[in-house]
């Protein structure tokens, strides 16, 4: 077996096979394949990898080059996707060979975190990624917003197809990009294609600032307002949003929006009954995951104390070492741990605490290390618990 990299022209003929088999529904048409070429052009910056046998490609895994905000630092990411194996070549390993590579050639080209959502969470649970929350959804009818109807709020929504509303809704993903936790984008070639999504962009603005934004589709009268990730900067421009949705009060039954675990829909109004739900199951809806691909790279990360910690991180090629954490004036700084380690973290558990999905006793209880009693504290201080909104989907 040999692992080659291709180019977005030669996927059609190597990985368009593999992954339509994989998540399409098969046999698949001449029409599928122009389709998917026509696409490619949008995944020119993506790191491709086949894995081929007898010079045919049998299994494959690729990279978009993306960027994630980690409490507050800009990360180069690599959101892992296109990862398939021709069923007579699964199990032997070609995946993981691949993830390997890939991983490694992506962090030496300066990604220093990586996401996937994942087809079953304890398949790359080995390869160092922990879990994060899955979206969740409120479903309401209009009528129970009727409050905001008539309120006068100091701002306006303007309504747009998404090819006219593409330049205002990307800037906004740009600057949440710097202010939310776990919030991720795509580089400007990937991101070029959702330009022409057939969508609806609501865009709230105050004093003609961008203040939310939310794309949607309408699927009948009468039927459902299908909205997709809730995007706000803050409260005024949910409620600006809000307020648009509850104009379709004879027009839609039901407003069905996505929304991160911050949001808590059940405060957006009085007598409002709404329906949040979250499901999780496997292999099309679990929640993403994450890693890191360099403990270094953690240095500058905004904490509240002033602690030091020396942890050791085993069991991955990447970023197994010894590593001191000190928090100190509000920022992390990571050195090459000199004392004796307090905390043994597998990558995933390492993960676990800069993502601040998980607490150090759930670290441990959860399998993914072991940490004194005494550095208890220190790191959960050092990490604190906060949820991450990763918005990018692939
Ligand atoms: C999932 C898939 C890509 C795995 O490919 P593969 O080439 O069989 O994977 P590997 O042989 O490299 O497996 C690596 C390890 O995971 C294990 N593994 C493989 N498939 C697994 C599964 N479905 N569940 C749990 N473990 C699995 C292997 O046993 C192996 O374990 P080891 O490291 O202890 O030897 C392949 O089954 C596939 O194409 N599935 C359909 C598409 C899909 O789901 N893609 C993933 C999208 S996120």
């Amino acid at each position: 077996m040999q692992i080659r990299q291709v180019t977005a022209d030669e996927r059609t003929d190597t990985m368009f096979p593999l992954q339509t088999y994989a998540f399409m529904p098969s046999p698949w048409g001449d029409a599928d394949r122009e389709t998917y070429a026509r696409r490619m052009r949008y995944y020119e910056t993506a790191v491709s990898l086949v894995a081929e046998e007898d010079g045919r490609a049998v299994a494959c895994a690729a990279a978009f080059p993306m960027r994630q905000n980690v409490r507050g630092v800009v990360h180069d990411m690599a959101g892992v996707a296109s990862v398939a194996t021709h069923p007579s070549a699964r199990r032997r390993g070609f995946i993981r060979e691949l993830l390997t590579r890939l991983l490694r050639q992506m962090r030496d080209e300066g990604c220093t975190v990586s996401a996937l959502y994942p087809f079953r969470p304890s398949f790359y649970g080995r390869h160092g990624y922990v879990g994060l929350p899955r979206v969740r959804t409120a479903t309401f009818a209009p009528a129970g917003l009727a409050h905001l109807v008539g309120a006068e709020l100091p701002g306006e929504v303007e309504r747009l197809p998404m090819r006219e509303g593409f330049d205002d809704f990307n800037a906004l993903t740009l600057r949440l990009l710097g202010e939310r936790h776990g919030f991720s984008v795509y580089d400007e070639v990937r991101t070029a294609e959702f330009r022409d999504n057939q969508r609806w962009v609501a865009v709230a603005r105050v004093d003609g600032e961008v203040v939310a934004a939310v794309t949607y589709r309408i699927d009948r009268f009468g039927g459902d307002l299908v909205a997709d990730d809730l995007l706000t900067t803050g409260p005024l421009g949910r409620a600006l949003l809000l307020q648009f949705f509850a104009r379709h009060v004879d027009q839609v039954a039901r407003v069905i929006v996505t929304i991160g675990t911050d949001e808590v829909p059940e405060l957006w109004g009085t007598d409002f009954p709404v329906l949040t739900q979250g499901r999780v199951e496997q292999p099309r809806r679990s929640g993403p995951m994450a890693r890191l691909l360099s403990v270094e790279a953690l240095g500058g990360t905004a904490t509240p104390v002033n602690e030091a910690v020396t942890v050791e991180v085993v069991d991955d090629v990447l970023v197994a070492g010894c590593y001191q954490l000190t928090g100190e004036g509000g920022r992390l700084t990571v050195e090459p741990g000199k004392n004796e380690p307090r905390a043994t973290l597998t990558c995933a558990g390492i993960s676990a605490l800069a993502y601040g999905v998980l607490d150090p006793v759930e670290v441990v209880t959860r399998g993914l290390g072991r940490v004194e009693a005494s550095a208890v504290g220190p790191l959960s201080a050092l990490f604190p618990k906060r949820m991450p909104y990763l918005f990018a989907d692939f």
